[in-house]
């Protein structure tokens, strides 16, 4: 993984127009950030009102995908899913895409993400998918975080306009599926922090605690946590897990816990006997003495398919 601070090619000047298509949430904030950076860009949205305040701040409103396509060498797409991105770029010629550079920043599997650089290339259009990990209110400050994945020379030319949009830019390598693979990982990381919050909540909720109070105490435990990563990645690395902090078998008492402490206050108990039930069959395959990250190889395979 590379950052943008030696750009190894010349890059596009601050000044380069920018086309953004798809004005959703994140593409507006997208658009937004782009214009205030100082980029002339272009903008298009299926349901043409929601660029009207960009259009007040400076934005050229195109008719079409296509007009917008034509306003631009870098075009940055930003919609629901790949099917609503295939829908209306598949129309436009082929002629009109030659010689762009497509940003995808569109969330979806690696798979789509590989199979939409195969479709670009097959039209002349350069790509470049690439993933935010911020919500739109940081988009275009310190606190977000675009990463990208696509031929280097191209994220070089381009690292001005994307670097308008956060803080930190980086580049994960040549193949077009990286950044769409890390994104999975990221939102899947993301929610099993709030459904483990939220479980939370529900618990002390049925003691009058607030969610507010709650949540002073555990967000202090989140840092806490992130902390043990270097540690525990080290040991997913080296394939050994000798148990440095607590063994397997005491967080399973724990977890036996948790399931027993909702169940009796009538809190919904399937997330934490989903959590105990990985444990428990790692344990039940020799692990229980081991540390937690020994669990990566539950994670590692399908589940068994039921009988
Ligand atoms: N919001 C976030 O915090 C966040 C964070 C990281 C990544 N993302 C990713 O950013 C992408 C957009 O998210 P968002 O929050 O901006 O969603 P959103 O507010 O729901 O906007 C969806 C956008 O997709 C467009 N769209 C949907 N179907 C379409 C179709 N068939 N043809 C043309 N346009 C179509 C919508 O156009 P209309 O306006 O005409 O409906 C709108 O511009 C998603 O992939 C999301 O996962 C979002």
């Amino acid at each position: 993984m590379t950052t943008d601070k030696h750009p190894e090619n010349a890059s596009e000047p601050a000044s380069a127009p920018v086309a953004v298509l798809g004005l959703g949430l994140m593409g507006h904030a997208l658009a937004a950030a782009l214009l205030r950076a100082g980029h002339p860009t272009t903008v298009w949205n299926r349901t043409p009102g929601k660029a009207d305040d960009l259009v007040a701040e400076g934005a050229v409103r195109a008719g079409t995908p296509a007009e917008a396509v034509a306003a631009a060498p870098l075009v940055m797409a930003c919609v629901t899913d790949y099917d609503a991105l295939h829908a209306f770029l598949d129309p436009v010629e082929e002629a009109a895409l030659r010689g762009r550079t497509l940003v995808n920043l569109t969330t979806g599997t690696s798979a789509q993400a590989r199979d939409t650089a195969a479709w670009a290339a097959g039209r002349g259009l350069t790509y470049l998918d690439g993933g935010i990990m911020a919500v739109p209110p940081d988009i275009g400050t310190a606190a977000a975080t675009i990463a990208v994945s696509g031929p280097r020379a191209d994220f070089d030319r381009h690292a001005p306009a994307l670097r308008a949009l956060g803080g930190d830019v980086l580049h994960l390598g040549a193949d077009q599926g990286r950044t769409a693979l890390y994104e999975m990982a990221v939102v899947g990381l993301m929610w099993s922090m709030l459904n483990g919050w939220l479980h939370g909540a529900a618990l002390l909720g049925t003691a009058g605690v607030s969610a507010a109070e709650y949540t002073e105490i555990a967000s202090k435990g989140i840092p806490a946590v992130a902390g043990w990563l270097p540690g525990y990645a080290k040991q997913i690395d080296a394939g050994a897990f000798p148990p440095d902090d607590a063994t397997l078998d005491i967080h399973r008492v724990s977890m036996a816990h948790l399931v027993q402490e909702s169940e009796s206050l009538g809190v919904n108990a399937e997330f934490p006997a989903l959590i105990k039930a990985f444990a428990d069959r790692a344990a039940a395959a020799g692990h229980g003495g081991e540390g937690y990250p020994v669990m990566i190889e539950e994670f590692r395979r399908p589940a068994a398919k039921p009988q």
